[in-house]
C-alpha cells in the first residue's frame, strides 16, 4: 500500500529563536513545490517553537516537539505538557528518543504515558525505538525493538494507533556517521510492521515507519526506497536547509 513518506528534522538542542526563524524561512518555500507528495516537519527545541510556528505559517512545513510530559499540568519543574505544545502550534511529538532513554531515564512505561497524553491532546506521536550496538551484536535487535514498540503502544486500540508514526533509530547509527544499510533497516521495519499488524490488523499498512540514524543527502533515497521505510527522522543533517531538503527530495525518488 502506498504511504505518503514523512520526513522530520529533529534539531535536538540546537538553534536559538532567531536561528530557528532563519532556517524555517529557508525551508518553507522549498517545501511548497512538493505538493503534499512528502510530509515534512521540523522539531525545534521548546524555546524556539513559537518562533518556528510563526515562520512556517501558511507553508506545508509542519511543527514537531522533541518531548512532552504526560500530565496536563502540575508541579513538574522543567516539563512541558501536550496541551501547551498544541497551543504553541505543534502537530507532532517525538517520544522515546534514545537520547531521552539513555540520558534522561525514559522507559517504555513513560513512553506509553507520553503517547497517551499526546493522543489525548489531538497531537501525533513519533515513537522511537532502537537497539544499542551491544544488543545488535548479541543478536537481540528484533527482541529489543519489539519490546520497546509493544511497551510504548500498549493499551492503544486500532483507531488511536492510526495516528502513530514509528521511528526505528539504531542507537549505534545516531550521530556516528554509521548508517544502517538499507537491508538492515528494511529487516527491522518489516518486523515492526508485523507487530503493528498484530496490534491493529490491516490498519498497520497505513502506519509510517521512519528510519533515523545518520541519514544524509547521499543515503536518504536508497534507505527510503525500501518497501517498509516510510520516511526519515533526521538529526544533524536537518540543521542545514540544503541538506535537509535534499533528504526530503530523496523521499520522492
Ligand atoms: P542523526 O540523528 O541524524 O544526527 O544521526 C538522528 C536522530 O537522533 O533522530
Amino acid at each position: 500500500m502506498a504511504r505518503t513518506k514523512f520526513v522530520c528534522g529533529n534539531w535536538k538542542m540546537h538553534k536559538t529563536q532567531a536561528e530557528a526563524r532563519e532556517l524555517v524561512r529557508a525551508l518553507a518555500p522549498l517545501c511548497a513545490p512538493l505538493g503534499g507528495k512528502v510530509q515534512v516537519a521540523v522539531a525545534p527545541p521548546f524555546t524556539a517553537l513559537a518562533a518556528a510556528a510563526e515562520a512556517l505559517r501558511g507553508s506545508p512545513l509542519e511543527l514537531g516537539a522533541q518531548d512532552v510530559h504526560w500530565e496536563k499540568q502540575g508541579a513538574f519543574t522543567g516539563a512541558v505538557s501536550a496541551p501547551m505544545l498544541a497551543e504553541a502550534g505543534v502537530k507532532h511529538v517525538i517520544v522515546g528518543h534514545s537520547e531521552r532513554r539513555q540520558l534522561f531515564g525514559e522507559t517504555d512505561e513513560t513512553v506509553r504515558k507520553k503517547v497517551g497524553a499526546v493522543l489525548a491532546a489531538n497531537l501525533l506521536p513519533i515513537v522511537c525505538v532502537g537497539e544499542t550496538l551491544a544488543e545488535r551484536e548479541a543478536g537481540k535487535t528484533l527482541e529489543v525493538v519489539g519490546r520497546q514498540l509493544r511497551g510504548g503502544l500498549s493499551g492503544l486500540q486500532a483507531p488511536a494507533l492510526a495516528a502513530v508514526t514509528v521511528a526505528y533509530e539504531p542507537v549505534w547509527a545516531i550521530g556516528t556517521g554509521k548508517t544502517a544499510t538499507s537491508a538492515q533497516a528494511q529487516e527491522v521495519h518489516q518486523a515492526l510492521r508485523a507487530i503493528l499488524r498484530e496490534l491493529c490488523g490491516a490498519g498497520a499498512d497505513s502506519i509510517r515507519i521512519q528510519y533515523g540514524g545518520s541519514v544524509k543527502p547521499d543515503n536518504a533515497a536508497e534507505l527510503m526506497s525500501q518497501p517498509d521505510v516510510d520516511g526519515a527522522l533526521v538529526g544533524g543533517a536537518s540543521l542545514k536547509a540544503d541538506d535537509f531538503i535534499q533528504i526530503v527530495r530523496g523521499a520522492l525518488r
